[in-house]
């Protein structure tokens, strides 16, 4: 099994308190001490975690197998309204394995859409954790006395030199026709509206290629979001690049967004023309909403989260049919949505050769768990 990161449910207080229950000593003590709620002082138990995760917190856990291997949690602070306190733990025979850094980056990447930055008290003599905090971008900010020992106060601002603040798009689009190419998405780039990075990848790969064989291209990370993009879509408005940006910095839980969908009832979303009347098909959405698949359109993911969270390299899929990492996402408590940008695309009426060819190369274990979740639901798009 994989790490999963994502928000606590209800459900994990047993998990939570196992957790809690087998850190060490020392662990405990650089973490565990009452944070103020307002006028309350609350330990940071498994029960009270649970209870106000809804309202007071912003919460992450790793969990691996049915195990907790780290938490972290965003809790209000009445000295700095819009600066919320993190606070952070890792297993102790886990530490030192980049769960923290995982832990802590999903926190930036909420808290830059929510707040102006992370507030954090350090006590000095917890050198692991100050290195640990200068390493994802806090500073020291001053000094105090925390529960009669010397901490330091360390912020992180949303307006650190982050790569995720560069405005930029990195578009990836695997051409196997170019004249669709040329017809179609190429018409578009005068209009994107941004500065944006295009990623071709190679017109003699196979149909499908893996994910991972994104990372290889260099311009990949000075963008903040990466847009996969089909070949024969166009999109049939200006600045579509800016609006990407608009929609997508509005979503906290942001996995992966789609133009062509399902919902989770089956509800089939369409936010295009079809070819070649370009009458409008399916459901026309106003707001970013939820889905369970996306496929034909686009696909954009913040850059930061491919990067952190990446695929299984073995895993080859078509980077725009997006059941699979629709549900990626989603049981990393990110959810995916549809976007309402108008694109149309020029092909259609695939639907059971992807069934056939490349839904069976999701991994048997994972199919199993796809199937037990959604079981007859699973839609591909595109039909
Ligand atoms: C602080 C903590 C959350 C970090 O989680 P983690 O999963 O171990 O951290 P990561 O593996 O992602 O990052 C490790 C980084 O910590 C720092 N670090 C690790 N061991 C260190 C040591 N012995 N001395 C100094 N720095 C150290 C380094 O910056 C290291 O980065 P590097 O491997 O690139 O050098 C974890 O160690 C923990 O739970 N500590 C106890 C509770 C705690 O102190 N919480 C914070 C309260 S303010």
């Amino acid at each position: 099994m994989y790490l999963i990161i994502r928000q606590i449910e209800k459900e994990d207080e047993k998990l939570l308190e196992e957790f809690i229950n087998s850190l060490s000593e020392t662990t405990k003590s650089f973490w565990y001490y009452p944070f103020d709620i307002g006028e309350r002082r609350v330990e940071p138990n498994a029960r009270n975690i649970v209870k106000m995760r809804k309202d007071t917190l912003e919460t992450r856990i790793a969990i691996e197998d049915c195990k907790i291997l780290g938490l972290a949690f965003l809790i209000s602070n009445s000295k700095h309204p819009r600066m919320p306190s993190i606070s952070i733990v890792v297993r102790d025979e886990y530490q030192n394995r980049g769960i923290g850094t995982r832990l802590i980056k999903e926190l930036q990447f909420f808290a830059d859409q929510r707040y102006n930055g992370i507030y954090c008290g350090v006590l000095k003599k917890n050198t692991k954790a100050l290195e640990f905090y200068k390493k994802n971008y806090f500073q020291i900010v001053g000094e105090k006395k925390s529960h009669g020992m010397d901490a330091y106060e360390m912020r992180w601002w949303d307006d650190v030199d982050y790569h995720r603040k560069i405005e930029k798009l990195a578009i990836v689009t695997s051409i196997t026709d170019k004249d669709h190419y040329k017809r179609h998405l190429e018409k578009s780039f005068s209009k994107v509206g941004v500065p944006y990075s295009l990623i071709k990848t190679d017109p003699h790969l196979p149909y499908t290629i893996s994910y991972n064989s994104i990372l290889k291209y260099k311009n990949l990370k000075d963008s903040k979001y990466i847009v996969f993009v089909h070949q024969d879509v166009e999109f049939l408005e200006d600045n579509w690049g800016k609006k990407i940006f608009e929609l997508c910095d509005n979503l906290p839980d942001f996995g992966y967004g789609g133009t062509e969908c399902r919902t989770e009832d089956g509800i089939r979303i369409g936010c295009g023309y079809a070819f070649p009347s370009k009458k409008r098909w399916g459901k026309e959405v106003k707001v970013p909403t939820p889905i369970q698949t996306c496929d034909a359109g686009i696909a954009v993911i913040p850059t930061y989260l491919f990067l952190e969270r990446q695929f299984d390299t073995s895993f080859l899929w078509y980077p725009v049919h997006e059941d699979y990492a629709c549900w990626v996402q989603y049981v990393r408590g990110l959810k995916a949505y549809a976007l309402p940008l108008i694109t149309w695309h020029a092909g259609q009426g695939h639907c059971r050769w992807i069934d056939e060819h490349l839904y069976s190369k999701v991994p048997k274990e994972e199919r199993n768990i796809l199937e037990e979740r959604y079981g007859r639901r699973i839609y591909t798009t595109g039909s």
